[in-house]
């Protein structure tokens, strides 16, 4: 049986968590060992009972027994989606079967599409537009516009009677906290780094997306006292804390001395390079995470991709495979650009066989991205003394790299 949760959060206004420890891969794509909640939230009054999503479809029998235990099913009067992903929207078709589809759905246009054409229902659907307010049984719901937070017809709900900020996707995380709240220092520096790997892996594509409308709900000027995500924890010591995290994140505001270093070795000529790079690093001071594809070990890219986002530089190491790079080292640098393209300094190393291509793909594949290429040192089989010495220029270079505007010592 997977953990679910009731919590009033506010007079009235609940939250409904249920803990997935099933999931291996979010999306089919993210590894996630360490699972992700699905929440949604209940506002009960005497006039009227408002859903506000609801969890993935696999939970569906857990999601009616642990509304049944609030309300009766039936007596939902409106459902408001802030997001029509299925990992929210999978418990729709049974709820609106058990109420007779008469329910009111609210929610952005592009929704009612998304949800009729995903479950193959009929809605009674009230469009949302960014800025309007809907009176609810003596609550004020103010709905926000959020575009691609993570998909386009992503909206935030405010209710300024309590503070509280519906969020959506965004400001969540993967994970199960075994806490509900932001109430300790502990639970948050334990959370944030599957926050951050969160962002990056599911939102990364949309950075930008999150500065413009973290900048938007600024402006609005809100009272948040209660930050109510679709994942993850509640904020209600401090939300401003996830609120400037996913900043700083979606602005890829790199972390002073810290490298990340991803490489490819199938009988260690690339792995003995790294090693080369490493020392010189650490000689350094550098704080160097190493992660690697080799015949004893499979890196984590979900985890990568959240390490890769605050580093300072990266150093990609691959060996030359059937006249391209190392197949994994593709796949990866292809999600890099995806999902955390920045104006980062890269460093290459790679060996090769009897064909040396490395330079002329390597080029082809960071074209257009803003990461910026400072040195491929490329040698057949074993480094030697005189690679070693090119390693030792290209770290330096790569150290030295003016990024951003920024000289890199500078950065805070
Ligand atoms: Fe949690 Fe984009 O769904």
């Amino acid at each position: 049986m997977p953990k679910t949760y009731i919590s009033e959060l506010a007079k009235g206004f609940y939250l409904l968590r249920v803990d997935d420890e099933k999931v291996k891969y979010f999306e089919g794509l993210w590894y996630i060992p360490e699972g992700i909640s699905y929440n949604a939230y209940l506002m009960v009054s005497n006039e009227k009972t408002i859903l506000f999503d609801g969890w993935k479809y696999s939970y569906e029998k857990e999601f009616l027994e642990t509304l049944s235990k609030l309300v009766d099913p039936k007596k939902i009067d409106s459902i408001i989606i802030h997001h029509a992903e299925p990992d929210h929207s999978g418990t729709l078709a049974k709820l609106l079967e058990i109420n007779g589809s008469k329910t009111e759905v609210y929610g952005h246009t592009l929704a009612k599409k998304m949800l009729e054409g995903f479950y193959k229902v009929k809605l009674n659907f009230k469009d949302v537009v960014d800025g309007q307010e809907l009176d609810i049984a003596g609550n004020r719901l103010k709905f926000i516009y959020t575009a691609l937070l993570h998909w386009p017809e992503t909206i935030m709900t405010y209710i300024a009677q309590d503070g509280i900020l519906l969020s959506g996707d965004a400001f969540g995380a993967y994970s199960m906290p075994e806490k509900l709240f932001d109430e300790d220092e502990e639970t948050v520096l334990k959370y944030l780094p599957f926050a951050k790997k969160y962002l990056v892996t599911v939102i990364g594509h949309y950075r930008e997306h999150i500065v413009k409308n973290i900048e938007k709900l600024d402006k609005l000027g809100l009272d948040i006292r209660l930050l109510v995500p679709l994942h993850g924890l509640v904020w209600k010591k401090n939300p401003r804390v996830i609120i400037d995290y996913y900043k700083r994140w979606a602005q890829a505001v790199p972390e002073k001395n810290k490298i990340v270093i991803i490489y490819s070795s199938m009988y260690g000529f690339v792995d003995k390079a790294v090693l080369m790079a490493a020392k010189e690093l650490d000689q350094k001071g550098y704080k160097t995470l190493i992660y690697k594809f080799t015949d004893t070990n499979y890196a984590p890219i979900s985890d990568i991709l959240g390490e890769v986002i605050d580093a300072q530089g990266i150093i990609l190491g691959t060996g030359v495979y059937e006249a391209d790079l190392f197949p994994y080292m593709r796949h990866f640098i292809d999600l890099l650009i995806e999902k955390a393209d920045s104006p980062r300094p890269i460093l290459i190393l790679s060996s090769y066989g009897w064909g040396n291509v490395v330079r002329k793909k390597i080029e082809e594949r960071f074209k257009g991205s803003k990461f910026k290429l400072i040195d491929i040192i490329d040698f057949q089989g074993l480094p030697d003394g005189e690679v070693e010495y090119r390693i030792r220029e290209g770290v330096k270079n790569f150290l030295n790299a003016d990024f951003r505007g920024l000289h890199a010592d500078g950065l805070g």
